[in-house]
């Protein structure tokens, strides 16, 4: 087969040219001994982290109610019923989650700032109680030597605030939030995240109805993207306006390649819409280019003197959380005329039928090198959720995980060779947490939870995960 021959051909060549060429080659090249090739390709300081957020692990204690909650309640949205009541009470219980992260050997952690936590009704003064928690939860990771990496957006808006991103007024408020929580824990957070995955929230919220706030409409979805590329613009700004020294401001993406459906009429051109409504209208004007002319018009309706010029930030750093390639079909009824579909007949796929594909990663990292002036990266969410056996000798064996992460780590390292500036690798999650939709039902955790108990028991993956930190290298 084409990749074997790849692979032993360049057995005589260099290191670095294995790995570019692992970089293209399926997902079955990704064999052990490429491994040790990676030994010394990430750079020192390598951020090697852990990724979740405040709607999937704290509980609603304490906090106002977010369109998540608003969403959730409707019936039948839940696969399992559950809500956000208690997730996996990580506002409580963060000491726990910390203290096992830290102790494998990972080196930062990823969470988010809960909006409706800070502000309960979206704008105002903010609560100083929900700073409070932040402080507390900063301050333990620093003292277990984990680096905090906070997330000012993880889709859980005020509830309160009832035009949601339809409204232009909501970057604005968001503005306002994100320079509270700069200015309680500007002296010592040094990495920031604005957004996470304003893509998600845009398709699968206001175009498909799949995700809160549940609409389905074009118009919506449209002033969804807008809107969030400005809150985005102007979130940095309040950051940087309020953070002194050497603080590194970033968003994290979701970029995943596109790809046409197999067999259909019109799947090559609804995957070129799909690519631009998914990829291309957030990271085009964040790096400072016009919106993709397929949508042009249409945001020129929405874009006022100056938006564009606040849009793009041009971050210190892009986060970028990648799980797969997307297949998509031509759905002219749709409100993008496209729809994500099923991936190719045999793929290997996770618990969730996502298709397995490091090599996507590999060439997400590369195409955002080219096409954006090779920025500097950092992967802010990779992950697989897989139907774990039970615990023995209180461990759980997940080696479906394992491979997983083991094989986008060397893609990480494939790109790296290749020249992308990659920075750092955040598995999601580190703990089984509330998957949206899907509830309890899918776990992505390198740490069990029992929903009931709240108890946490490490998988394997955990160890794992921390000895490819502590030798910054993939072992
Ligand atoms: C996302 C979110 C996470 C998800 C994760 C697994 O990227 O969709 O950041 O909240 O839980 O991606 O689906």
């Amino acid at each position: 087969m084409a990749a074997d021959r790849l692979f032993f051909s360049s057995r005589l060549t260099t290191r670095r040219s294995v790995l570019a060429s692992l970089a293209a080659a399926p997902a079955a090249i990704w064999a052990s001994r490429a491994a040790a090739a990676t030994a010394d390709l990430f750079p020192p300081g390598f951020s090697w982290g852990v990724s979740a957020s405040a709607p999937q692990t704290e509980s609603w204690d304490g906090r106002g109610a977010s369109v998540w909650d608003v969403f959730a309640a409707r019936p039948g949205i839940i696969k399992d019923g559950s809500s956000m009541r208690v997730c996996t009470a990580f506002d409580r219980l963060y000491r726990t989650d910390i203290g096992l992260v830290a102790a494998a050997g990972v080196k930062a952690f990823r969470f988010s700032v809960a909006w409706p936590r800070v502000q309960p009704d979206g704008k105002g003064p903010a609560d100083a109680g929900g700073l409070d928690l932040y402080e507390r939860i900063v301050d333990a990771m620093l003292k277990q030597g984990l680096e905090p990496w906070p997330t000012l957006f993880h889709w859980d808006m005020p509830a309160a605030l009832a035009g949601d991103w339809r409204d232009r007024d909501t970057a604005y408020r968001f503005a306002d939030y994100a320079g509270a929580v700069a200015g309680r824990l500007g002296d010592r957070v040094r990495h920031w995240l604005v957004m996470n995955e304003p893509s998600t929230v845009a398709v699968m919220g206001y175009a498909l109805g799949l995700h809160a706030p549940g609409l389905a409409s074009r118009a919506a979805y449209l002033a969804a993207v807008h809107h969030q590329n400005l809150a985005q613009g102007l979130g940095f700004q309040a950051l940087r306006a309020s953070l002194a020294g050497d603080r590194r401001i970033g968003t994290a993406l979701a970029v995943q390649p596109i790809r046409p459906a197999a067999g259909g009429a019109g799947n090559e051109e609804a995957a070129r819409r799909f690519d631009d409504a998914w990829n291309r209208v957030f990271l085009d004007p964040l790096f400072g280019k016009p919106y993709p002319a397929r949508f042009a018009d249409a945001f020129e309706r929405l874009c006022r003197t100056d938006d564009l010029r606040i849009i793009a930030a041009v971050p210190d750093f892009l986060g970028v959380n990648y799980y797969y390639r997307i297949y998509v079909r031509h759905a002219p009824a749709t409100p993008l005329g496209a729809l994500p579909s099923a991936p190719p007949q045999g793929s290997a796929v996770t618990g969730l039928g996502w298709a397995i594909e490091p090599a996507g990663l590999a060439e997400v990292l590369l195409h955002l090198q080219r096409r954006y002036a090779n920025p500097e990266i950092v992967v802010t969410e990779f992950g697989a959720a897989f139907a774990d056996a039970a615990p023995r000798d209180g461990v759980v064996d997940d080696p479906r995980r394992v491979a997983f992460i083991r094989s986008h780590a060397m893609a990480a390292g494939a790109a790296i060779a290749q020249g992308a500036k990659v920075r750092g690798l955040f598995y999601w999650a580190p703990t089984d947490n509330w998957e949206w939709t899907k509830g309890f039902t899918a776990h992505f955790g390198l740490i069990r939870v029992d929903h009931r108990t709240l108890a946490r028991i490490p998988k394997r993956s955990l160890a794992y995960f921390g000895q490819c930190a502590r030798r910054n290298a993939v072992v």
